[in-house]
């Protein structure tokens, strides 16, 4: 057990006291598989309010913008997504739940915002759009929102398992400054304290996500880049094969939870 010496570490690099720690109070159940707990069980009480209700979230402004260019022509092929995806999307159910996922013309994964852009450069001649951009941010989030309360169901098997093993190892591997590995926090000591946050087990299905110390929505590649940065170790470029990979392995973690796009975090 590593658990002790790392707290030890943190402690004196963040200066925090360990603290003993009791699940909030209120519906968490339906934000769990088995043992695996979305960060929604760990958000405070307000913060959970805010994303249950679809009108106080502030997600769902984006997922308004993302909503209109769905149904936006533009590039050179004269079509919309809702051209061929239908105005309501319901052919977007279950699909987000899926990514990343290996794709045969790429040879690799792609997350969901790749595929989207995949989408828009081959299927409409259009522009690609920018990582954290209002666009992507907001067609993500839509599309995402199409399979909420699915349960996250990505392949780890046949093509796409040598990606997931990357994945696996990036995960494990120590890294930064602090020489620490995702897992040092998210699996060996999830539920401590770590100065004011409570360390939860780092899954994704709640992404898109609003942090309210961001004023924004975020990727999950931005989580991933603070967390990086967090152990001051170099945040990988968005989009890189490294993300992804790791993406498809935290995702594997928490198969079986729920979508809950787009969430409300601290
Ligand atoms: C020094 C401890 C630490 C390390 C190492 C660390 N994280 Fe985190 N991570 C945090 C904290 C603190 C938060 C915010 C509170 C929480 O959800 O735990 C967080 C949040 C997250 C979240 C968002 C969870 C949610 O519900 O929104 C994800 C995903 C995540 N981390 C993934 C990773 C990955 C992948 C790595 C390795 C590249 C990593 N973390 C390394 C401390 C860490
Ligand atoms: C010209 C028609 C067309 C347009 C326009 C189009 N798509 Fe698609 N899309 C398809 C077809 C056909 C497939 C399934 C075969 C494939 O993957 O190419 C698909 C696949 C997808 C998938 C993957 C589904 C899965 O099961 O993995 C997603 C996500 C998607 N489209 C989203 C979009 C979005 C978002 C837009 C707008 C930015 C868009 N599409 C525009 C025809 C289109």
């Amino acid at each position: 057990m590593r658990v002790l010496p790392l707290l030890a570490t943190l402690a004196v690099t963040f200066g925090f006291a360990t603290m003993a720690w009791s699940l909030p109070a209120g519906n968490a159940a339906s934000h769990t598989a088995g043992d695996k707990k979305s960060g929604y069980v760990y958000a405070e009480p307000q913060t959970r309010a805010m994303q249950d209700d679809d009108f106080t979230n502030p997600g769902f402004l984006w997922v308004d913008k993302g909503k209109a260019l769905w149904s936006k022509v533009d590039g050179t092929a004269g079509k919309s997504c809702a051209a061929c995806h239908g105005a309501d999307a319901a052919a977007m159910r279950g699909v987000a739940a899926k990514y990343p996922k290996y794709d045969r013309k790429a040879g690799k994964l792609v997350d969901i915002e790749q595929r989207i852009n995949l989408e828009r450069v081959e299927k409409m001649g259009a522009a690609p759009l920018e990582w954290e951009s209002d666009g992507l941010l907001g067609l993500t989030a839509f599309v995402k929102l199409q399979s909420r309360g699915q349960p996250v169901a990505v392949a780890t098997d046949g093509p796409a398992r040598q990606f997931w093993l990357k994945g696996k190892t990036y995960y494990e591997t120590r890294r930064g400054q602090l020489d620490l590995a995702c897992a040092a926090c998210h699996i060996a000591n999830h539920d401590r304290k770590l100065r004011s946050e409570t360390l939860s087990q780092g899954q994704s299905n709640g992404f898109p996500t609003y942090r309210l110390s961001w004023e924004t929505l975020g990727s999950v590649h931005r989580r991933f880049r603070e967390c990086n940065s967090q152990i001051r170790a170099e945040p990988e470029p968005y989009g890189s094969d490294d993300y992804v990979n790791l993406e498809l392995y935290v995702a594997s973690r928490g198969q079986g939870l729920p979508v809950e796009s787009p969430s409300v975090r601290k």
